[in-house]
């Protein structure tokens, strides 16, 4: 059996890996709750979006551990910019022996959205091409036309740079009067950042920067840096009660 090891926050991979296992078979894992090494799996599928130029913490953390006798394929989806981040992460793969074929990338919505807004009418753009681009990589995976990333620099700097300060966006949270105790960004913190302390939320100083609490706040009540901005976005395909779930 296939295994899709997924890490998302706001669903864009979510979707991409259901897709996936849809069309080739496998069971889905979310990465922060899954304890294995993919020993279990007969081919391995890393579906994550790039933090940075690189890959989430949780990714990061896992790719060292995985098992080095069974095929990768490495997913990559990204907002903009995407950097070096594939041939990033096939040199990881590389560096510590894994059995990695190729990265396939491709685009989705943005959600690095603290301090800008993406227009409506883009963000329906990228929507709707979604399908479009995801069914390109399914194909090349039916195919078996992995690619391997170009030798390039890395940005490696960058991103460790970057990943090395994420904890302070969650330093820059604050909590608005519109939050209702719910508990949600509690249970969707992939890092156990987030508490109740004396009938408040409060983050501690772990975050991995997922934007996963900012984005699912029912209330949007989470704002960054005291700015009430309106905007969150969720991938509108997937139920948004399964990211972080086994599927
Ligand atoms: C901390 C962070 C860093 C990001 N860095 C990049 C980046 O370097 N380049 C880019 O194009 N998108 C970047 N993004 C956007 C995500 O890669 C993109 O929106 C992705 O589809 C989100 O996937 P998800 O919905 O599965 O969480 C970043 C998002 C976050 C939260
Ligand atoms: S998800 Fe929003 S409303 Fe619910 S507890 Fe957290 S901040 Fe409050
Ligand atoms: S505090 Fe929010 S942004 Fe930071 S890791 Fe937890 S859910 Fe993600």
């Amino acid at each position: 059996m296939n295994g899709i090891l997924y890490f998302s926050s706001t669903g864009n991979s979510l979707y991409i890996a259901q897709r996936l296992s849809e069309e080739i078979g496998g069971k889905i894992c979310y990465i922060p709750k899954y304890c294995g090494n993919g020993g279990e799996f007969d081919r391995l599928f890393l579906v994550t979006p790039i933090y940075s130029y690189g890959m989430p913490a949780h990714v990061y953390d896992l790719l060292f551990k995985l098992d080095k006798t069974k095929e990768l394929v490495v997913i990559q989806n990204y907002g903009g910019m995407s950097g070096n981040a594939d041939y990033l992460v096939y040199r990881y793969a590389t560096e510590c022996g894994l059995n990695i074929k190729g990265v396939l990338k491709l685009k989705m919505p943005e959600n690095f959205t603290l301090t800008f807004t993406v227009p409506k009418f883009y963000l329906n753009g990228v929507l709707k091409k979604a399908d479009e681009r995801i069914n390109r990589i399914i194909a090349k995976i039916k195919n078996g036309e992995y690619i391997i990333p170009k030798k390039c620099k890395t940005k490696e700097k960058t991103y460790l740079k970057n990943k090395a300060n994420w904890h302070i966006i969650g330093e820059r949270f604050s909590v608005t009067e519109n939050c209702v105790l719910c508990g949600k960004c509690v249970s969707v913190c992939p890092s156990e950042n987030i508490s109740v302390t004396d009938g408040k939320i409060t983050f501690a100083g772990g975050c991995v920067a997922c934007l996963g609490c900012y984005h699912r706040c029912p209330e949007k009540a989470i704002v960054y840096k005291n700015k009430r901005k309106k905007d969150r976005y969720i991938n509108p395909y997937v139920d948004e009660k399964q990211i972080g779930k086994d599927l």
